[in-house]
């Protein structure tokens, strides 16, 4: 089928009554309404489009690709559950030729009027279906023990904690999940009790706040994944602006399941003299290591690796390759080549990090510069490494009494 149905022709006066512009996003074409261009803070109606998160969409596309890179089996489901525009989706048709069936659904039904539209503009609507549900109908009719998603995104606005069940019985065994969040003032400590009921742990409203919201998004998933006999394996995370964006694979294994208790623990933070450190369990925690004030406790939250190394390494080949092939889209690739080498170094077994300037002010000195700060530490034996959650961030297994030691 290559035409829209008759029957959806009526969307067509909506459709004349906004203006619409022509776009393209790397190679895919896209009609969006004009004002989603222009305005700073993107539109939700006629149809969501947000010309800002590229970068997150093209951070995506690496990791979809790098994930299946290995997979054997014929048919390959991408399912864009909360598909707006279809921009993800189409981006996935266009760039990924692996990928050979894409599911777009949105309870708007102009978003689904749009994607059609779209996937036509694309020369990809042979290979794409279309729901219009609320998502949690959509991923639990559409997809059931003999059909499901070899990728599934969940992309709300807000919270994805209503969906997680959902997106957990929709993903078939061994595939992926991606999940975006974008109520970021809960996750990074603003509203203390909504991150408890939504995520089941303690957030921390500290310099490093966008690790912690993201390890407690990741275990909130392992939590409810774990009901269903579910592991989860992160394979990519980050988090940027006003959004924590997680892949995860989803393996059946109780025997992994049950492991979830080693994956988790706490972050403790002395917000009197700034210590920081991560621990298993809560037992005979009494004051902060270093000043003996009381301490505050984040979690329990993932604190265990957050990226798969490996997958991060064919990300960069992928990348070195594109390099010559796409000239025109070199500066994009560059800009996400420098994100993935930061994250392939850096030592995400370590739930938090240290910001320079945070160093400055506890020091009450000037800020070192974060090369200086690498030299110190190395020569002292211990490592350093830079965190793809901040630029002015890095991890080292050095305390904060040690890192003062060797700044003052
Ligand atoms: C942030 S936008 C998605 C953007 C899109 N994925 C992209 O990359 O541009 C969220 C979309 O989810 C849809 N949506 C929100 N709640 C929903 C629900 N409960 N069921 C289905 N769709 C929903 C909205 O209509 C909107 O189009
Ligand atoms: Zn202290």
């Amino acid at each position: 089928m290559n035409s829209i149905p008759n029957s959806e022709i009526n969307y067509s006066s909506d459709y004349s009554n906004n203006n619409w512009s022509l776009i393209s996003e790397n190679n895919t074409k896209l009609m969006v309404p004009s004002n989603a261009i222009k305005e700073t803070e993107p539109l939700k109606y006629p149809v969501f489009f947000n010309p800002a998160a590229k970068l997150n969409r093209d951070i995506s596309i690496q990791v979809y690709k790098a994930f299946i890179e290995n997979r054997k089996e014929k048919e390959t489901i991408f399912i864009d559950a909360m598909a707006g525009s279809g921009i993800r989706g189409l981006r996935v048709a266009k760039e990924i030729p692996k990928i050979n069936k894409i599911v777009f659904n949105d309870f708007n039904p102009f978003s689904t009027y749009i994607s059609k539209i779209n996937a036509l503009l694309n020369n990809v609507y042979n290979k794409c279906d279309f729901y219009n549900k609320e998502i949690c109908n959509f991923l639990s009719t559409s997809f059931n023990f003999e059909k499901r998603g070899t990728i599934v995104d969940i992309d709300p606005f807000g919270t994805p904690a209503p969906y997680l069940d959902c997106i957990l019985r929709s993903v078939e065994n061994g595939g992926l999940i991606s999940v975006t969040a974008t109520d970021t003032a809960v996750l990074c400590g603003v509203y203390p009790k909504v991150c408890y009921r939504k995520y089941y742990g303690n957030s921390l409203r500290t310099k490093y706040t966008e690790e912690i919201g993201t390890r407690l998004l990741i275990s909130s998933i392992a939590l409810i994944a774990s009901r269903m006999d579910l592991s989860i394996h992160p394979i990519f995370s980050h988090s940027y602006r006003n959004y924590i964006r997680v892949y995860c694979k989803i393996v059946k294994s109780n025997y992994f399941a049950n492991k979830l208790q080693e994956k988790l623990g706490y972050v403790i933070h002395c917000f009197n003299c700034g210590n920081r450190y991560s621990i298993k369990n809560l037992y005979g925690i009494m004051n902060c290591n270093n000043c003996h004030n009381k301490v505050t406790i984040g979690g329990p939250m993932w604190t265990s690796n957050i990226s798969d190394k490996a997958i991060i390494c064919t990300i960069i080949n992928s990348i070195n390759k594109y390099n010559s092939k796409y000239s025109e889209f070199i500066n994009s690739y560059i800009k996400i080549k420098d994100f993935f080498t930061i994250a392939l170094n850096e030592k995400d077994e370590y739930p938090y990090h240290f910001i320079n300037d945070e160093l400055g002010k506890i020091l009450k000195k000037n800020v070192s510069s974060l090369s200086h700060i690498d030299t110190l530490l190395k020569k002292s034996g211990y490592f350093f490494s830079k965190t793809i959650f901040s630029p002015n961030g890095f991890k080292t297994n050095a305390s904060l009494m040690n890192i003062k030691k060797l700044l003052n």
